[in-house]
């Protein structure tokens, strides 16, 4: 049976065996998909074991071997290369390919689950670590313009230069300070880890005048802090990384099988077990 997984640690809460198997039934494939927890030490070793003696066919990468990921393989997508970090690894004859679906997935839910544009929008975009790196690539791609702050400021700056080598314009992507952000947003997106510990962003108030909409990478029963925050500051619209994540992981799945999964009631039915 053709052979998959997915590499974390810890892993054991994922959910990518349970979205891949109900994808695996849209075409009648038969898939074992598992979750692997990869020692923290020798993850390089790990995972390239399961590709040459156990047969894996891809692998999905979470928390925290995103960065090793990338350095394993022999092919990288663009999105991989301005990621700086994998999440799907795909054997091949030549070696393994790294790709990141992560801001594919995110651009996929907006303007397809959650029917927001893109194109020409102005975006706020909270946290400078590895997931919103992973997303500035295709955000810009689709045609945003994006703003980058961050608690340590410093690090959303020297993101922000980076990324302007992914840029189409001069002026797509910038960073300021959370307490001086001013107006003028269409969306604002977490890509903190604030909402795990229930913590409200310390944000200039004056950064959710006119936001017509909220997303909060991370995802939870019922509204994340950072979307109550969102809600309290009257901003019409709120979403939460559920979308995302299912996003990625059908763009994962058609890497590896060429097909493309409805994603609709999947995230029906992850949004009734989360509860
Ligand atoms: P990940 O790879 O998931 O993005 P990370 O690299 O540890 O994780 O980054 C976490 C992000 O959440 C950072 O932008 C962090 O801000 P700092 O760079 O200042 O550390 C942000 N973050 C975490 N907790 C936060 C909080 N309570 N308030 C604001 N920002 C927070």
């Amino acid at each position: 049976m053709a052979k998959f997984a997915v590499f974390g640690h810890p892993v054991a809460h994922s959910k990518s065996p349970w979205i891949h198997q109900q994808f695996a039934q849209q075409f009648a494939l038969q898939l074992e998909y598992q979750a692997l927890e990869l020692p923290l030490e020798g993850f390089a070793q790990a995972a390239l074991q399961c590709f040459t003696q156990h047969d894996f066919l891809g692998a999905n990468v979470t928390v925290p071997f995103k960065e090793q990921a990338f350095a394993l393989c022999q092919q990288l997508t663009p999105e991989a290369q301005a990621a700086g970090a994998v999440n799907t690894l795909v054997r091949q004859p030549e070696g393994l390919l790294g790709h990141n679906t992560d801001g594919l997935g995110l651009v996929a839910d907006l303007e397809h689950n959650c029917g927001l544009v893109l194109a020409g929008k102005r975006i706020l975009l909270l946290g400078a670590g590895g997931a919103v790196r992973g997303v500035i690539g295709p955000l810009l791609a689709a045609g945003a313009q994006l703003v980058l702050s961050n608690r340590t400021l410093a690090k959303a700056e020297q993101l922000a230069q980076q990324m302007s080598a992914f840029a189409p314009q001069a002026g797509s992507i910038q960073a300021l300070p959370l307490e001086a952000l001013g107006s003028g947003y269409d969306y604002i997106i977490n890509g903190t880890s604030a909402s795990l510990s229930g913590q409200a962003m310390a944000l200039d108030p004056l950064a959710w005048q006119g936001v017509q909409a909220s997303y909060d990478m991370m995802y939870g029963p019922g509204l994340t802090a950072f979307n109550q925050q969102a809600q309290a500051a009257g901003v019409a619209q709120q979403f939460d990384g559920l979308g995302m994540l299912v996003e990625q992981a059908a763009l994962a799945f058609a890497c590896w099988w060429q097909r493309q999964p409805q994603t609709q009631q999947v995230l029906q039915q992850l949004r009734q077990q989360l509860g």
